[in-house]
């Protein structure tokens, strides 16, 4: 199969890129580099554009001919997203459309979209299910739902094959250690829990500790990244075999407090995360925890790297790894 990636510079995109490349596809990857690396991308073409070009992707879609399309270009910080409401309906909705358009009018059918549990917003039930309602309380999960809605119209009007994956926490690098966690600026817990541990970054602020769980932190449901890219590869197998639209959870279904994060990470780095505490960061719910049992069931998902040590393990080889080639580099 031929493939277009979207993001496929990025974090999980690239991890996206090494699967398909593994597996004998041919992969196409389209990424500006505003947050994505070059040196991510393993295998296959990487194009330097912006995904939402119109005349771009006729001209690629044309001359490329994909068997289908995953879609993971996007910005991601809810935070900003509520600052800069504008950015993330432009880059997530806006140029989506573009991409939706471009796919419709060459016949373009087969789409995988890299979707959030933002879009449950505050959790009513835990743990959540694609059923729960969907009212996102950022512009960054609302960004991603339009999508979801967009594409929903398109099946209905213009045939369009589509799988949303709701990621809960995306977290750990390939096992490999090639791929790793590189945003910029960093906001997730795991990466700054060890680069907490290196020195690189202060003292983790430990955001709440007065939530109503066991030890009074956020709970959330961290899934290796190397499992979610084997549901999204399951997702198109699935969209190939004539599978109906739909939308999937990727979680573990298993929760972890901060707490737990911080004890784990020190256990696996042999060294005490320094943190200190801090308020609630706005927007935080207590609890995100996914129920996962439909993309196993009718994906026969299987997550394999998914318990909280390994998906540390592999982010802290990650970590050392950057540390010893940049002590190379300035030797
Ligand atoms: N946390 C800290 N200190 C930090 C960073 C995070 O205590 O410096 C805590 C947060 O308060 C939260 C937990 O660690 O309780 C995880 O926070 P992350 O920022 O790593 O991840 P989020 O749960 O906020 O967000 C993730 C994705 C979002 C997505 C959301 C959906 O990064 O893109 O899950 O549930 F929208």
């Amino acid at each position: 199969m031929h493939y277009l990636v979207t993001g496929g510079a990025g974090y999980i995109g690239s991890h996206m890129v090494k699967l398909l490349f593994k597996q004998g596809h041919q992969v196409t990857i389209v990424d500006d580099l505003s947050s994505g690396h070059r040196d991510a991308v393993l295998g296959g073409e990487l194009i330097v554009h912006d995904f939402s070009d119109r005349a771009f992707l006729d001209q690629l879609i044309t001359e490329k001919n994909f068997d289908g399309v995953f879609h993971f270009a996007s910005k991601i910080l809810v935070g900003e997203s509520v600052s800069n409401p504008a950015k993330y309906y432009r880059a997530n909705s806006f140029a989506t459309l573009t991409l939706l358009e471009a796919m419709r009018d060459h016949g373009l059918n087969h789409l995988v979209f890299s979707s959030t549990a933002a879009v449950y917003g505050e959790p009513q039930s835990t743990p959540i299910d694609e059923a729960h309602p969907k009212v996102p309380v950022n512009p960054y999960g609302a960004s991603k739902l339009m999508v979801e809605m967009m594409m929903s119209d398109f099946q209905r009007a213009h045939g369009l094959n589509y799988v949303a994956l709701r990621y809960f926490n995306a977290a750990g690098t390939d096992a490999e250690g090639l791929l790793g966690e590189r945003h910029e600026p960093e906001t997730h817990l795991i990466p700054l829990a060890l680069k907490a541990v290196l020195g690189q970054k202060p003292p983790l602020k430990l955001f709440g500790q007065d939530y109503d769980t066991p030890d009074g932190t956020c709970i959330r449901d961290y899934i290796h990244v190397e499992d979610l890219c084997s549901a999204h590869l399951l997702a198109m197998q699935y969209l190939h075999g004539g599978g109906q639209p739909t939308a999937f959870n990727l979680g573990n279904g298993a929760g972890y407090s901060v707490q737990q994060v911080i004890d784990v990470a020190a256990r696996v780095t042999g060294k005490p995360v320094p943190f200190e505490l801090a308020g609630r960061r706005e927007g935080d719910p207590a609890r995100l925890v996914a129920d996962a049992s439909r993309a196993k069931s009718v994906l026969q998902w299987v997550p394999v790297h998914s318990d909280l040590e390994t998906i540390i393990r592999h982010a802290w080889q990650w970590e050392l790894k950057m540390v010893a080639q940049a002590q190379e580099k300035n030797i």
